[in-house]
């Protein structure tokens, strides 16, 4: 079977009513992404940041995934694939995807502020003062910046085996991320979906690149279908 690596950022959720990161305003819901999503945040006024998230967590209760997360559950039938995502939000899993890879975290988890490895699947609000079985404070388990990307080894080397790769809905700003097309094989076939496409460098030296300039919702559906026909 054909590998397929699919790396998506907010754009693939922006149809089912989740903001992006970066446009118009460069703000995240209003708020500097530093002061959210940072150690600094953190240590400056835990208790917004705990807000701003269970925030987040609990839009996911009134959201639903989009054509084309549900077009990418379709590659399946066809392709051995595996969804690599810089979003924390859950519309893959809903969708119905076997194998997500969520490179900066999960809003349905948390962990303790003093042991990492403490993870712990949560759907309600986390306040200052709620404990993990270590005595550490929870905090939202996401990759805020200035932090370690553990997941960036297994997206790269699925990255490394694969013969078709998707790229939807992401600035391809941010690093390691934005780097993981450098990883891809030179038979490796390049798609990128996106209605305001970021060139950058990796992407400017991948053979094969095709650059689709529309929504996901719209985009991804179709591609989906022409790679499901062209494989039989
Ligand atoms: N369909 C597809 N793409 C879209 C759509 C849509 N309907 N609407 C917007 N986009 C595109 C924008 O053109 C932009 O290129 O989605 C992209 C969103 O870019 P960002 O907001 O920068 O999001 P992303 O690339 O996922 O950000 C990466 O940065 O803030 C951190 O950790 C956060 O995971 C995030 C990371």
């Amino acid at each position: 079977m054909k590998r397929c690596v699919v790396l998506t950022g907010a754009g693939v959720s922006a149809e089912s009513g989740i903001s992006t990161f970066r446009d118009a305003d460069g703000l995240w819901e209003g708020h500097d992404v530093m002061e959210v999503a940072s150690p600094q945040g953190w240590r400056d006024n835990m208790e917004l940041v705990l807000e701003f998230y269970n925030a987040r967590r609990r839009q996911l209760k009134e959201v639903k995934p989009n054509a084309a997360h549900h077009a990418i559950v379709d590659l399946e039938s066809t392709y051995d694939t595996i969804v690599v995502t810089q979003n924390v939000d859950n519309l893959h899993e809903v969708a119905g995807s076997s194998e997500v890879l969520h490179l900066h975290g999960e809003l349905l988890k948390v962990r303790s502020e003093t042991d990492e490895s403490l993870v712990l699947p949560w759907h309600d609000d986390v306040h200052v003062g709620d404990m993990a079985d270590d005595g550490g404070q929870l905090r939202p388990h996401i990759v805020w910046f200035g932090e370690a990307v553990p997941m960036i080894e297994r997206a790269a080397t699925a990255c490394s085996t694969a013969d078709i790769a998707i790229i939807i809905g992401t600035s391809m700003q941010v690093y390691p991320a934005a780097g993981l097309a450098s990883c891809l094989p030179p038979h490796c076939e390049l798609y990128y979906v996106d209605p305001r496409p970021t060139i950058n460098y990796e992407l400017q030296q991948a053979s094969n690149l095709q650059v689709i300039e529309g929504t996901a919702g719209e985009e991804v559906p179709r591609l989906v279908q022409r790679l499901l026909a062209t494989s039989r």
